[in-house]
């Protein structure tokens, strides 16, 4: 059978940006940027979206578009048969590896719409939120159910192909994610004190911009991106011929950028509602578990409809941000086994399927049973997240604009930037300027901050 292509541009650019708006838009972009100064690290941000990740992004289409391989194939074609298509082969690995754990997330995401729906959250004493979230993860049985379902999910769309499958899906649930976003960030700006959240996150305060808020913002856009995991290559690899790389690459990080800042509207109205100090609602897991469900009951009256409606479709705007994340990773695996093994696409992606299974519920079980398994006092799931994170991440991106800009053939990347000529580039020189200098420099500090090596600076 030939290999599938996606059947339309738009879908094409919603998979891709189902890829990138994820978990981190909202349970990290938004706090990131009302505790480094507002607007003034908005603009850091897209200064480091423009000159570092549509770059990384536009060269990691390319190769996928060139090649019509999956990331590891992809790099063995461009490479020659040099090491360098070890590049391809550890993208593949890193967004296995993310997946993991990121289909725990997913799971609780899940939980969290299940107990909203259900009105569970009434009446609950504000301090109770932390042992409900306790609770849950570490319970064995529970997280392990939303983690199947969660996973059956993704299963299920994977082996309906690209076109039945990860487009319609991306066609169908990225629509719903935008309008429920907005949906959500109207009701959080219609509340009374929402001005003082609107401030919070839009004012900009250069005096709280330093070197590590570059590096944070830095770190922030290229996981926000979906950058160097295989993702964005194995999705180009279904680009039809003409498929416009670079507007393409800008119209993925605008519809990233715009729900990041949407998540925002959503979240700080409502906390500065309550009175809660922003400072004190943590981030991540704990923001999103422990204290928003909390803020929702408060800001929407406790128990009421409109409280049970809000919190349910934030939860379950989340769980469609981490499907279509989690979609495109397995996507990775799956193209990976079943081009480079020779398997039907239905056997590759039950391979994958069985080994998130596997390490998902391991990663899933570590804040339970398995919490005394440890290394270096960091349990399975964090080992995987820093491992990747901190570690993969940063080196794969640096491997591959390095590689984008020094070694792939300039010829070849001007006639498949400008789609054989068709297109204007007036942007092409300061892009490989960036590809060779500005991005193997930025993202080595980043990768040098995630070692810690910068810590006496914070
Ligand atoms: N870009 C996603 C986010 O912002 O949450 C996270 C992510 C998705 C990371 C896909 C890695 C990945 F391969």
């Amino acid at each position: 059978m030939g290999r599938e292509n996606f059947g339309s541009k738009l879908g094409a650019v919603l998979a891709a940006a189902g890829s990138a708006v994820g978990l981190g838009n909202v349970w990290r972009f938004p706090i990131e940027t009302g505790q480094n100064g507002g607007a003034a690290f908005i603009i850091i941000y897209v200064l480091c979206i423009i000159i570092l990740g549509l770059p990384i992004m536009i060269s990691e289409f390319l190769i996928g578009r060139y090649t019509h391989a999956n990331t590891a194939g992809a790099f063995r074609i461009v490479s020659n048969g040099s090491p360098w298509k070890w590049v391809g082969r550890m993208g593949v690995f890193t967004g296995w590896f993310i997946l993991c754990y990121y289909v725990v997330v997913g799971a609780w995401t899940l939980h969290y719409t299940y107990l909203s729906v259900t009105n569970a959250f009434y009446g609950v004493p504000a301090q109770q939120y932390e042992n409900i979230f306790g609770d849950f993860v570490s319970s064995s049985w529970m997280p392990t159910l939303w983690l199947f379902l969660f996973i059956g999910v993704i299963h299920f769309v994977i082996t309906r192909g690209v076109q039945s499958g990860i487009e319609k899906s991306a066609k169908l649930m990225m629509p719903t994610l935008f309008v429920i976003t907005i949906f959500l960030a109207v009701c959080s700006i219609m509340l009374p004190g929402a001005s003082k959240g609107v401030e919070f996150l839009l004012k900009p305060d250069w005096s709280k911009v330093d070197s590590t808020t570059i590096l944070e913002a830095m770190g922030q856009a290229f996981y926000s991106l979906s950058l160097a995991m295989g993702c964005l290559c194995t999705y180009a690899s279904y680009f039809e011929k003409n498929t416009p790389l670079a507007k393409s690459a800008v119209n993925v990080a605008l519809i990233d950028t715009l729900i990041a800042i949407m998540a925002g509207f959503i979240i700080f109205p409502s906390i500065f509602n309550i009175g809660m100090d922003p400072n004190e609602a943590g981030v991540g897991a704990s923001l999103t578990f422990v204290s928003l469900p909390n803020v929702f009951q408060q800001a929407l009256g406790d128990g009421s409809v409109l409280a049970v409606v809000f919190s349910a479709m934030f939860y379950f705007l989340l769980f469609v941000a981490a499907l279509t994340s989690a979609i495109s990773l397995h996507e990775v695996a799956t193209a990976y086994v079943t081009e480079e093994f020779n398997m039907s696409r239905k056997k590759g992606a039950t391979l994958v399927t069985a080994t998130i299974l596997v390490l998902g519920t391991l990663c899933s079980l570590s804040f339970g049973p398995l919490s005394g398994v440890t290394l270096f006092d960091r349990n399975i799931f964090e080992i995987f997240d820093d491992f990747s994170g901190r570690i993969l991440l940063p080196l794969g991106g640096m491997l591959i604009s390095i590689f984008a800009g020094w070694v792939l053939d300039r010829r070849l990347y001007h006639n498949e930037i400008s789609n054989q000529g068709n297109l204007k580039t007036p942007y092409f020189r300061m892009l490989v300027f960036s590809l060779r200098y500005i991005a193997p420099l930025a993202i080595g500090l980043v990768f040098l901050d995630q070692l810690g090596a910068f810590s006496f600076l914070k």
